[in-house]
């Protein structure tokens, strides 16, 4: 099988991190007969500076010509003071929109070899974290209208909209029941509908997928007291469902209580091909160029790719199965060093997937 990958390295470390899950792509291809073929495009601070906006034609035009696309990170300093109209993270919004990427992975689990970086009590993180966000990530506050600044009696009101319509509650909800489905069966769908009439409707929308999926265990929780739950006792959810802001926030803290941030991934999926694949954590810029960026969220976007996209669910967990196989004997980058640990840099980690893929 022959696959077209867009690739879109960004900012800071991106192009780093992207050339070393180019290479892990290369040996399991060799090693599973598949054939990946790369094609680049700019996107964020990269494509600002080359064509003077963050998501080109020419750059949305390759994305919907392949079948995935992997990305670095965008965003870094140098593009802060910019008209928000042109910032990086515009960039971003606009090639989900484009893609119509409605649905976002952000699987947060906590690697045994880490454990130790985990930022919760060992009694908390002893009964397990393995969660699941599906957030919905084309709707929501983000994209609704109206928005803007405006003058109003006197002085200037800034606003947007949270706007849901059924069709969106219900496809996204779908991904959440057939993602619990797949793991341990339970659902928690967040919302804040004591206060919001687009959270009523999320829930009743909800409530109706629930019934053709009468094997899924299916809960509901306001996103104020899902923040607490996260870090109180994270072993009660295995996948949550919501909207776009509560989803933003949400998947950063589950990620972070992890304690290591650089090493997870993430999949933006459509109706159909192609999907999104891209690390969780940023652009890094304070340690850009300099080989010290951990390369493992982006090795394992790939591999969700190869799950998500191919179906190449072998390839898939070669490719967990030599990270994990690594970072047991020692290996670490500086973002998950410990005292008696490896350090090496973000090449050399690279590498060291590759060799155990062998
Ligand atoms: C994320 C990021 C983006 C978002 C930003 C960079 C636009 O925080 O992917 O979670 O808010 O969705
Ligand atoms: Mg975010």
């Amino acid at each position: 099988m022959r696959y077209n990958i867009c690739v879109m390295p960004g900012d800071g470390i991106g192009p780093e991190i992207v050339a070393e899950a180019m290479k892990v792509l290369g040996t399991v291809g060799e090693k599973f007969g598949l054939e990946f073929a790369f094609t680049k495009a700019l996107i964020g601070g990269a494509a600002i500076d080359a064509t003077g906006g963050p998501l080109p034609e020419a750059t949305v035009a390759a994305c919907k010509a392949a079948d995935a696309v992997l990305l670095g990170a965008v965003g870094g300093p140098r593009w802060d003071t910019l008209d928000p109209a042109i910032r990086p993270e515009k960039g971003l919004l606009g090639i989900r929109k484009a893609l119509g990427l409605f649905a976002n992975l952000r699987p947060a689990r906590l690697f045994p070899e880490l454990a130790a970086a985990c930022c919760l009590r060992p009694d908390i993180v002893g009964k397990g974290l393995d969660v699941m966000v599906v957030r919905e990530l084309t709707g929501g506050a983000y994209f609704g209208e109206p928005r803007g600044i405006e003058e109003r009696g006197g002085e200037k009101v800034g606003f947007n909209t949270m706007v849901y319509a059924e069709h969106e509650v219900r496809r996204i909800a779908k991904v959440g029941f057939e993602t619990a489905r797949k793991r341990r069966g339970r659902l928690c769908s967040v919302d804040k509908a004591n206060v919001l009439d687009v959270s009523r409707l999320w829930r009743a929308v909800v409530l109706e997928v629930a019934k053709d999926y009468p094997d899924v265990e299916l809960s509901h929780m306001y996103v104020d007291n899902a923040a607490m739950q996260l870090v109180r006792d994270p072993s009660q959810f295995d996948v949550i469902v919501t909207e776009n802001l509560f989803g933003d926030i949400l998947s950063d803290e589950a990620a972070v209580i992890t304690g290591s941030i650089g090493m997870l991934p993430s999949a933006s999926l459509g109706a159909a091909n192609p999907g999104l694949y891209e690390p969780i954590h940023g652009s890094a810029p304070d340690i850009a160029g300099q080989d010290k960026a951990n390369p493992l969220a982006t090795i394992l976007s790939v591999a969700m790719m190869l799950k998500h996209s191919f179906g190449e669910a072998k390839a898939a967990d070669a490719i967990e199965a030599a990270c994990a196989k690594v970072l047991s004997e020692g290996y670490r980058t500086g973002d998950i060093m410990e005292p008696g640990k490896t350090l090496v840099g973000c090449k050399a980690m690279g590498d060291l997937v590759v060799a155990r893929l062998g």
